[in-house]
């Protein structure tokens, strides 16, 4: 009887095109003006949905973050639904995630751009969908280059270096710790994206090419790092080489850099309340070691676990979490960068982002790290990147004799093949 007047309930239910409310958990990434922005978006997708949502949060550096994930997935865990993705990470977690390709209609997919929906794409599977791109920018203080006599922001490295010592030193004459340039200098994927930057800057290459040819091992590669190495203790702290995003951006933000190289997300937290330098920052693409500019490609994708029990939810908050609508209010509020096209000529999000205009070239023009071409090695490709650029940067090892050991030890992690 009770079994009947179950069946009998959920037929109806089914037959009105009622569907139960339920509960989406979604990866909302480290703590701050992130996470909120992103909880905020995921609760107005659930008030217009009738659904609720509980955000996760994950650690700062994208290396943790990938190492929770990896381990839910590796235990099939259906915990948290929606998960946000690095632009270098379909390879490595895609094949947990929901096949969108059927899922998401098409005129959706257009709307973003071309380069960043084909990134989201691993072993025939759409593993995820655009959120935000993300490239290098160089962030200067508009008001102590004017101060030191200098018009404009540094074209080359070299210009980069004279103009840190100079304001430097100067500051320093009431300011000890001011500083003259701040990175990303310990041994992480955000070390991976300033350093490809530097070689690829040098015309050293981009470590794995796009066939899968190992070119590392190069003049120009080697010269690039021991140009980064001559930085540390000179333009940069001794401490540099323990810093990521965020430690850079303190410095900075506090007033105590003249230069930082950071992605956009640094912009609008600049001009905030708790910044000293509001209104006196400026952005140039990242200088060239002789080899033209280079950004290294970034971003955030968001992508469905296979594993979780509410997949059409799910489906439903990341396509609301990736449309326009809430992208546009992520670009004002966050300077995160939108991935769909329409909005770089949106009078709102310029007003609050000027630099999406003058700097899309750079956008555009952006790097991608060698994550397609060593599929699921990447992540070994990077780390040993890193601790190469790391021996460089510390002063344990030459330019030229890193980057052969590099090219040696890469070989071994490729094998036969990626
Ligand atoms: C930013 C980028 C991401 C990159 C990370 C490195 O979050 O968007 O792609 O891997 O920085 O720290």
């Amino acid at each position: 009887m009770k079994q009947f007047f179950i069946t009998c309930a959920l037929t109806a239910a089914a037959m009105s095109g009622a569907v139960s409310a339920v509960n989406i958990t979604i990866d909302c990434g480290p703590a701050g003006v992130g996470f909120n922005i992103c909880k905020a978006g995921a609760e107005r997708w659930a008030k217009k949905s009738g659904n609720t949502v509980t955000p996760y949060e994950t650690p700062n550096s994208s290396n943790d973050h990938l190492g929770i994930i990896q381990q839910q997935l590796a235990a099939k865990s259906g915990d948290i639904d929606v998960y946000q993705l690095d632009i270098i990470w379909p390879g490595l977690i895609g094949q947990h995630m929901v096949d969108l390709s059927t899922k998401i209609p098409a005129a959706d997919l257009a709307l973003h751009f071309k380069g960043i929906v084909e990134a989201d794409r691993f072993d025939g599977k759409l593993v995820a969908m655009p959120w935000f791109t993300d490239a290098g920018l160089l962030y200067y203080r508009t008001d102590l280059l004017k101060k030191y006599g200098y018009s404009k922001a540094p074209a080359t490295w070299a210009e980069l270096a004279t103009m840190a010592k100079k304001i430097q030193d100067g500051e320093q004459k009431t300011t000890k710790s001011f500083t003259g340039f701040v990175f990303q200098g310990k041994s992480y994927e955000g070390l991976t994206c300033d350093a490809l930057e530097w070689i690829k800057s040098f015309g050293g290459g981009t470590i794995v090419d796009s066939s899968g040819k190992i070119t590392i091992n190069n003049p120009q590669a080697a010269k690039a790092l021991d140009t980064a190495a001559s930085w540390v203790k000179t333009i940069s702290p001794a401490g540099v080489t323990t810093y990521q995003e965020e430690e850079a951006r303190g410095i900075f933000q506090s007033g105590n850099a003249a230069f930082m190289r950071n992605w956009p997300y640094a912009w609008s937290l600049g001009q905030g309340k708790d910044s000293k330098i509001a209104g006196k920052i400026g952005l140039a693409p990242l200088p060239s070691g002789g080899g033209g500019a280079a950004a290294t490609l970034g971003g955030w994708n968001l992508g469905v676990n296979k594993y979780g029990k509410n997949i059409d939810a799910s489906i439903d908050l990341v396509r609301y979490m990736t449309g326009p609508e809430e992208q546009k209010i992520r670009a004002i509020e966050g300077s995160f960068q939108p991935t769909v096209m329409s909005l770089y000529k949106d009078k709102d999000v310029l007003a609050k982002n000027p630099f999406y205009a003058s700097l899309l070239d750079v956008f555009t023009a952006a790097v991608p790290r060698p994550s397609a071409a060593t599929k699921t090695k990447y992540n070994q490709v990077s780390q040993d990147f890193g601790n190469a650029v790391s021996s460089v940067l510390t002063g344990r090892a030459k330019g030229a004799d890193a980057v052969k050991q590099l090219a040696a030890d890469l070989a071994r992690v490729k094998g036969a093949a990626w």
